[in-house]
């Protein structure tokens, strides 16, 4: 596979559990290389719509290049819990009858050196999806406080040994020595862990944290389902494919949550309107079956959840 391209991981579950109809509107809310996008399109009819969205240039200049052409397909630079602003200026307040988003980062981010994602390409330490906004890595590492950083590197990537990760690299701030490259950060990170997983990389788990915090994945994925219930039409779906379990844990919860009643005061023989479930969950967590994860190593850690807005 070369840099450009990227092997949609769980591609006909998902479309299939979206429910395309022919004259229904989509959104896409990670376009990335447009692997879920153009199934979409080939299932809609005439008339149907489909919003593409992606914080990273280059996705959105992929879409530009790609769908844009297509009279159905409306393509909007943003992040996806911008989408109840992006539907009101397109004009479709009265919300979709479907979301997918496939978190995380596509192949060609993570394979081209000068975005600074991989530990094993030398590259700038940038990570960040939306070039055009935000702190790079490397100003980030340049000013976040040694505990701060330890709670992300311990949060986010799950991290034993956080604290004396976060303390090499503050101290090589001390001595204006941090590093500016993926490779020279790794190296930093090898040197503070003291024993080895096999198999990985001792700088996986940090890289991974760094990736979240910059990008604040986390906090976007809370901001858009606090409002996904709202652009939801009846019987509209939510399919979430997530990559690692704090993502997968936040929309498990959402689902769940959304998918219950509360708890009725004593005597309250009638569920009220505003308690009642907004979600119904559509499946158990899906996985790619045993011919994805052979055919695409990327796979293994997918998992997928779908939900139907109830009316
Ligand atoms: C795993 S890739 C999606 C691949 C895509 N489904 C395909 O088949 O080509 C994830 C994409 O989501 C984008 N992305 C991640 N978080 C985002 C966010 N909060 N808002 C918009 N795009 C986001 C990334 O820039 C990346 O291009």
């Amino acid at each position: 596979m070369n840099a450009a391209e990227h092997s949609p991981v769980l591609l006909e579950p998902a479309v299939e559990m979206l429910a395309v109809r022919a004259d229904g509107r989509y959104v896409d809310g990670t376009y990335g290389r447009g692997g879920h996008a153009r199934r979409i399109l080939q299932r809609l009819g005439p008339s149907g719509q489909l919003l593409v969205i992606d914080r990273d240039p280059e996705a959105i200049a992929h879409a530009q290049a790609y769908v844009a052409d297509d009279a159905r397909c409306v393509v909007r630079h943003a992040a996806f819990d911008e989408l109840p602003a992006l539907l009101r200026d397109l004009g479709w307040s009265e919300g979709v009858d479907g979301v997918l988003l496939d978190l995380g980062v596509s192949s060609p981010q993570l394979e081209a050196a000068e975005r600074g994602f991989s530990f094993r390409r030398e590259g700038p330490l940038d990570m960040r999806m939306d070039t055009r906004a935000g702190p790079t890595a490397a100003e980030y590492l340049a000013q976040v406080p040694e505990r701060e950083l330890a709670q992300v590197i311990r949060r986010y990537g799950e991290e034993r040994f956080a604290r004396r990760i976060a303390r090499a690299i503050a101290a090589a701030r001390e001595e204006a020595a941090l590093p500016q490259t993926t490779s020279g950060l790794a190296r930093l990170i090898a040197a503070a862990v003291p024993t080895r997983e096999a198999g990985k990389d001792p700088a996986t788990r940090t890289f991974q944290a760094l990736r979240i915090a910059i990008n604040r994945e986390l906090e976007i994925l809370a901001s858009f389902l606090d409002v996904a219930c709202d652009v939801l039409r009846p019987a509209g779906r939510l399919v979430v494919i997530s990559f690692h379990s704090l993502e997968d844990r936040q929309v498990k919860r959402f689902m769940r949550d959304n998918a219950r009643v509360g708890d009725l005061p004593p005597g309250v023989p009638v569920v009220p309107e505003h308690m009642r479930p907004r979600l119904q969950l559509v499946s158990k967590a899906i996985r790619p079956e045993r011919h994805e994860l052979e055919a695409n190593p990327r796979a293994r850690s997918a998992v997928m959840r779908v939900a139907e807005r109830l009316p």
